[in-house]
């Protein structure tokens, strides 16, 4: 089967969805945001205040193509995976890209109780959200298939998932 591949804004579900499914498939679960702070040896917030996103980009560009060439897994890609058009190219050369979706009070609800997402560690998150979903729209939307989380269980959307990857068809 081919990998299942996981991308959408920070507080869409990903991690959730993916350790639910990677139990359910019996996949292996990766996190790009795991190996990276694995490889850098810090947490991501000090990555972003001491080196910069760009550096954080660039690791995570290195991380995606690493995990794009692991078989049998499902991944966990960081919210701004999508940036980097070669990212998408990479995880899609073995993977199936699923793209969850949330409104922005849903992901301001899922967000804000957590300190380790440091592009939302600002004075106003909920503009910052918005600005960022307005902003990352065009690069979401090529993912290969996209479920809105909003209304749906966790087992819901799981099944959607494997609709998906068993049945090839569209959402
Ligand atoms: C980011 C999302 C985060 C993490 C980093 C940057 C983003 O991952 O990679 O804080 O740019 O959207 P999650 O989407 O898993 O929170």
């Amino acid at each position: 089967m081919k990998n299942i591949v996981l991308v959408g804004f920070m507080g869409s579900g990903k991690t959730t969805i993916a350790t639910a499914l990677a139990n359910r498939l019996k996949m292996r679960y990766v996190s790009t945001d795991d190996l990276i702070e694995k490889k850098e040896k810090r947490t991501i917030n000090e990555i972003f205040t001491k080196s910069g996103e760009e550096y954080f980009r660039d690791i995570e560009s290195k991380v995606v193509r690493e995990v794009s060439d692991m078989e049998n897994v499902v991944i966990d890609a960081g919210g701004g995976v999508v940036l980097r058009e070669k990212n998408m190219e990479n995880l899609k050369s073995h993977g199936v890209v699923i793209c969850l979706t949330a409104d922005d009070e849903t992901i301001m609800a899922r967000t804000q109780k957590y300190k380790h997402r440091p592009l939302l560690n600002v004075e106003d998150p909920k503009r910052k959200i918005r600005d960022l979903l307005a902003k990352r729209a065009p690069f979401y939307a090529k993912a290969d298939h996209t479920i809105d989380t909003g209304k749906l269980t966790i087992n819901q959307v799981v099944e959607r998932v494997i609709e998906i990857v068993g049945g090839g068809r569209d959402q």
